[in-house]
């Protein structure tokens, strides 16, 4: 079942993948970080700093990031295509707003300040459908938006892909770090932060992106 997109689904790395935890379960370990008095909220932090009034969270799984931004006073959308990770969203935060679709085709008329996947979502969205994900992904993005992706670094897709990709859908990349945190981003590290926007908008456009603070 898809309410955001026209086609039916075509699946996710996420979905087929037979060792991840899903549901109820993908919230253990971020409660057993909470719980060990580690920070949890590194996403939100990082994401406010632009001071959003809506968030669209792409591959918002149990609902971590986005209930976390409601909490805060943001006007959030969650949307993702497996049912347990939506079903959990749904049952801790009932009176947000949860689509089951895929972003490969998602359309939900409408653009938001700032469009997230955090949690290496862009790892887990079908093999071969990362330019669609992000073109659709920057359909969505207000005049002023910012798109960001917080993924590790493999060879699954590497960040000149993601880049290339982002160009392909027009945005320009306007700042990168190695953490949540704004740890610098180093040549080489093994995770990224990405911030891009549409190409010639905003008070960067033009400038070198900002890669560490
Ligand atoms: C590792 S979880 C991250 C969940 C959440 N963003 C977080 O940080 O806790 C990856 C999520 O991406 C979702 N996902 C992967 N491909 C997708 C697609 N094509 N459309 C919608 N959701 C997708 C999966 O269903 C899964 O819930």
């Amino acid at each position: 079942m898809s309410d955001g997109s026209g086609a039916s689904p075509r699946g996710s790395r996420w979905s087929s993948a037979a060792s991840v935890r899903r549901g109820a379960d993908y919230d253990v370990r971020w409660a057993e970080m909470e719980a060990a008095g580690m920070s949890v909220h590194g996403e939100a932090d990082f994401l406010c700093r632009f001071e959003p009034l809506s968030v669209l969270d792409a591959g918002c799984g149990t609902g971590r990031v986005a209930i976390e931004l409601a909490r805060r006073g943001v006007e959030v959308v969650g949307v993702d295509l497996d049912p347990p990770m939506l079903a959990e969203a749904r049952a801790k935060a009932p009176d947000l707003a949860w689509v089951e679709a895929d972003l490969v085709d998602l359309d939900l008329g409408r653009t938001f300040d700032v469009v997230a996947t955090p949690g290496n979502v862009m790892l887990f969205v079908a093999r071969g459908t990362e330019g669609d994900v992000v073109r659709r992904l920057a359909a969505h993005l207000a005049d002023e938006g910012v798109l960001v992706a917080g993924f590790q670094l493999t060879a699954r897709y590497q960040l000149a892909h993601y880049d290339a990709d982002c160009d392909a859908a027009g945005l320009d990349l306007v700042e990168r770090y190695a953490t949540w945190e704004c740890d610098p981003w180093i040549a080489g590290g093994d995770y990224a932060v990405s911030v891009h926007r549409r190409s010639g908008v905003g008070p960067t456009a033009g400038d070198e992106p900002r890669v560490g603070t």
